[in-house]
């Protein structure tokens, strides 16, 4: 059943409830973060309750682990399965060859752990999050620091070119502290030519934990509209 929401909220749905066809019996799956892998997470539970689908979720954060245990998904660990099937994600920017920034809700570091460990990178998303270059619409690139290196991290991001913010908390006051207990710096970059290079540039920063670019990472992704949903694939090097 397609529940009615706003054209943004709707276009999510559209684009979990198809990605979620990629599930089959018995598949470890990988439970992305935000708003919109959370429609995946409710589609998923209702599969397994209809159709009494056997499937294990390894959640990307706090917030994918309620909503599981919520939807009545099982829930398993990477150590017990560090090979999964499929993970569904969500992404604040996708690039026609499918790279990433994500990491708006602070939760990359898990979700770039957890896609590395998969055989198949779903990503959705609604129209807003497609971008010619990484960047664009002044995003920022989230960058998980240790609390203990931030004044250094910043030094050297912007040494590296970015302007980093300490995000700050909402509901609490002072910095966000991510579900693994760092401090996340919101580094805008501008308009991103190099990508790959960048990522690189920036995880040898000591301090760094992890950067919001998944490059090269994600092998489909449905981005939808409220009418149609647009399906694109990973060019292989056998296409090429
Ligand atoms: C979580 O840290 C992020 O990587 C999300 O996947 C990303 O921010 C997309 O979130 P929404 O689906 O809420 O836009």
């Amino acid at each position: 059943m397609t529940v009615r929401f706003d054209p943004i909220q709707e276009a999510k749905q559209k684009a979990a409830l198809e990605a979620v066809k990629h599930v089959k019996d018995g598949f470890i799956v990988g439970l992305g973060s935000g708003s919109t892998a959370a429609f995946a997470i409710v589609a998923l539970g209702e599969r397994v309750k209809t159709e009494k689908l056997h499937v294990m979720g390894i959640p990307t954060s706090y917030q994918a682990f309620l909503l599981a245990v919520n939807c009545g998904i099982p829930i398993t660990t990477l150590d017990e399965h560090p090979e999964i099937d499929v993970t569904i994600d969500g992404a604040d920017q996708i690039t026609p060859e499918l790279n990433l920034i994500k990491g708006m809700g602070a939760a990359m570091a898990r979700e770039k752990i957890v896609a590395a460990a998969s055989k198949l990178n779903v990503i959705i998303g609604d129209e807003k999050k497609k971008v010619r270059l990484l960047g664009e619409n002044n995003q920022v690139v989230p960058i998980e620091v240790l609390p203990f290196a931030i004044s250094l991290t910043r030094k050297k991001i912007v040494a590296v070119g970015g302007k980093p913010i300490l995000r700050e908390g909402k509901g609490k006051l002072g910095p966000v502290i991510t579900d693994n207990g760092n401090a996340i710096l919101d580094s805008y970059f501008g308009e991103i030519a190099n990508p790959a290079q960048l990522a690189i540039e920036v995880k040898m920063i000591p301090g760094v934990v992890e950067t919001g670019f998944f490059i090269g990472l994600t092998d489909i992704a449905y981005i939808a509209t409220v009418n149609a949903i647009n399906k694109i694939e990973k060019v292989s090097l056998s296409r090429l």
